[in-house]
């Protein structure tokens, strides 16, 4: 049990919206409230209290969570969004509205192309405040409903519970499975009982796969090799909306699919692509300077807080609450677009 005796310090080089935005009146404020399942502020800021790296440093328990501690959440959702109290969040689904031919048909440059969602089940706290008991439930619920998929979503759920070491460890170095023992997830309280109830779910071909109760209790995730977005974000839609048949999700009209983390409120929609540019990312800030412009992140290959490798990287929306699905993936795109022409146009000097 995380306790929290009084206002923490952070070092002066510490950078996380925790520490910029918990004063010591909203501290006051919070220090002793409580969301109906028990989740308290000192878990709430548990991870950023211990990890002085972390970017954002906060974790919600449950959907109440954002209410409860609204004095620290809503300026960091502010922040990283740029989102107000006033504004509502809209989704769109729909793969038509989407504008995106291939922008690297010769597979130059895009290496694979992934996009995925966070989801957690209605009527239940989120994996900070979970119990063991409502992770079973959880992880039991998923199995089933993922279990009676068909089609090009047919698939099989693996427990990690279990899962040989060099199985596991193939997922992982293939970027299909999370890797275990995160410092964030363990502080927040997201690792409990690991790794019971923990499984992946996922096609014959890979390309459609689900996490299950890692960050938030179900990442579904569309993923193939090349620069084909459309057809990546098509199958991560009809899979979703196959899933809605059998699950309902945490849904709220003024903050959309409630996560655990608040950078992934919203849509909770990471639409990404590996990407090859040796010449660009040379020139970081012209690389950065471009990223920017179309709201995007700048990861390495083997997910987040990892390094590029062999000027391969990892380009993806950075907002996702406050715009629709379609717009993540049209950032990400026009981004990729811009990207590959100024890399080319690098090449021929
Ligand atoms: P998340 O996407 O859930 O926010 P990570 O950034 O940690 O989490 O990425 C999870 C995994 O997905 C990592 O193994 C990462 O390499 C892989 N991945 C992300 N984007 C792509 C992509 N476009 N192609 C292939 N693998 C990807
Ligand atoms: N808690 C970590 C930090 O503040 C990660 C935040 C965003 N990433 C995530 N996977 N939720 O740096």
């Amino acid at each position: 049990m995380v306790s929290l005796n009084s206002y923490p310090s952070f070092p002066s080089d510490c950078k996380s919206l925790l520490s910029k935005h918990l004063t010591k009146k909203v501290y006051e404020q919070l220090k002793d409230k409580k969301t109906s399942s028990g989740f308290t502020l000192a878990q709430a800021i548990a991870s950023g209290v211990e990890n002085h790296d972390s970017g954002i440093g906060v974790y919600a328990g449950d959907i109440e969570s954002y209410d409860t501690f609204a004095a620290l959440f809503d300026p960091i959702i502010k922040e990283y969004h740029g989102f107000l109290k006033s504004d509502s969040h809209v989704s769109n689904l729909n793969a038509n509205d989407l504008n995106a031919p291939n922008p690297d048909s010769e597979n130059k440059y895009i290496v694979s192309t992934r996009i995925r969602v966070g989801r957690n089940i209605a009527n239940l706290p989120l994996g900070p405040a979970i119990t063991k008991e409502q992770r079973d439930e959880v992880e039991k619920q998923a199995a089933s409903a993922l279990n009676s998929l068909e089609g090009n979503l047919k698939g099989t759920y693996y427990p990690l519970d279990g899962m040989k070491e060099d199985v596991s460890e193939k997922l992982i170095e293939d970027h299909f499975l999370f890797k275990a023992g995160d410092r964030f997830l363990e502080a927040a309280g997201l690792n409990r009982n690991w790794p019971k109830a923990r499984g992946i779910y996922h096609n014959d071909e890979k390309t459609f796969l689900v996490w299950v109760n890692e960050e938030d209790q179900l990442r579904i995730i569309s993923m193939q090799q090349g620069g084909d977005i459309k057809e990546v974000f098509q199958r991560l839609t009809s899979a979703i909306s196959k899933i809605e048949e059998k699950i309902k999700f945490l849904y709220s009209d003024h903050l959309g699919f409630i996560t655990s983390c608040p950078t992934n409120l919203g849509t909770a929609m990471r639409a990404s692509v590996h990407i090859k540019v040796p010449y660009l990312s040379q020139d970081y800030a012209h690389f950065e300077e471009i990223t920017n412009k179309h709201h995007l992140q700048i990861r390495g290959i083997n997910g987040e807080h990892s390094q590029s490798v062999g000027s391969v990287y990892d380009i993806s929306n950075r907002r996702r609450l406050g715009v629709t699905e379609v717009q993540c993936v049209q950032d990400m795109y026009d981004g990729v677009v811009e990207l590959i022409k100024v890399e080319k146009e690098l090449a021929l000097r």
